[in-house]
C-alpha cells in the first residue's frame, strides 16, 4: 500500500483538512460531553464524560501541534454557524438519543473513517493520530456500555421502538452532516482513500453496531 509523502501537495492539503475537521469534531465532543455530565444518569456515567472531556481535549491539543508542524491550512472547515446547529441539536436529545447519536455515529462511525486513513498517511500524521485513536476505542465502548445499560432499564416495548428508531436516528444525523457541504468525502479521495470502499465498511460497522446493541 502506498504510502504519502507530505510533500505530496495534494495529498497534505486534503490531509491537512482532515485533520482541522477531526480537530473541530473533537473539540465540539469535549464540549457537548461538557454540557451533559450534571445531567448523566449516574456516577459512573457524569465519570465517563468527566474523563472523556480530558481525553478529547488532549486530542486537541495533539492535533493543533501536529497541524502546526504539518505546515497546512488551519482555517476551521466547519462552518460557526454549523458547530452551532449541532450543539443546538445535541442538546434537544435526552440520554438514550444522546448516546446513539454521539457515539453510534460521531464517536463509533467517525473514528472507523479516520481508522482507514492511518495506513495511507506519513509517519508525522500516523504518529498524530495514535493515541486519539486508541481513546477514541474507550469513548466507544463507554457510550455502547451506557446505551444497553439505559434500554436494558426499560420496558420491552420502550426498549424495542428504542430500538427499531436507531438506524432512522443514524440517517438524520448523517444527513444534517451532509448538509454541512464539507466535502470529506473528495478528501478521503485525495489521501489514497477509495469513497465507495470507505462508505461500504462504515455501512457494515452501522449494521454491527445496531445488531450487537439488540443482541
Ligand atoms: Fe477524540
Ligand atoms: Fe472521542
Amino acid at each position: 500500500m502506498k504510502t504519502h509523502s507530505v510533500k505530496d501537495d495534494q495529498y497534505a492539503r486534503a490531509m491537512g483538512h482532515l485533520l482541522v475537521l477531526y480537530t473541530q469534531v473533537d473539540q465540539f465532543i469535549m464540549e457537548a460531553c461538557a454540557e451533559r455530565i450534571a445531567s448523566a444518569p449516574g456516577r459512573d456515567a457524569k465519570m465517563g464524560l468527566a474523563k472523556q472531556v480530558g481525553d478529547e481535549c488532549r486530542h486537541v491539543t495533539i492535533q493543533l501541534g501536529w497541524i502546526q508542524k504539518f505546515g497546512v491550512d488551519t482555517a476551521p472547515v466547519v462552518g460557526q454557524q454549523a458547530i452551532e446547529q449541532l450543539h443546538d441539536h445535541f442538546r434537544t436529545l435526552d440520554w438514550v438519543d444522546f448516546l446513539t447519536d454521539l457515539y453510534l455515529v460521531v464517536e463509533a462511525l467517525g473514528s472507523h473513517a479516520v481508522e482507514q486513513v492511518v495506513p495511507l498517511a506519513d509517519p508525522g500524521t500516523r504518529e498524530s493520530l495514535r493515541v486519539p485513536l486508541q481513546d477514541e476505542l474507550d469513548h466507544v465502548a463507554f457510550g455502547l456500555y451506557e446505551l444497553q445499560k439505559a434500554l436494558d432499564g426499560m420496558d420491552v416495548l420502550q426498549r424495542q421502538s428504542r430500538l427499531d428508531r436507531i438506524p432512522e436516528r443514524i440517517s438524520v444525523i448523517i444527513n444534517m452532516l451532509d448538509g454541512f457541504n464539507v466535502p470529506v468525502l473528495d478528501w478521503f479521495e485525495q489521501v489514497g482513500a477509495s469513497s465507495e470502499q470507505l462508505c461500504a465498511i462504515l455501512d457494515r460497522r452501522k449494521d454491527e453496531l445496531v445488531t450487537s446493541l439488540a443482541a
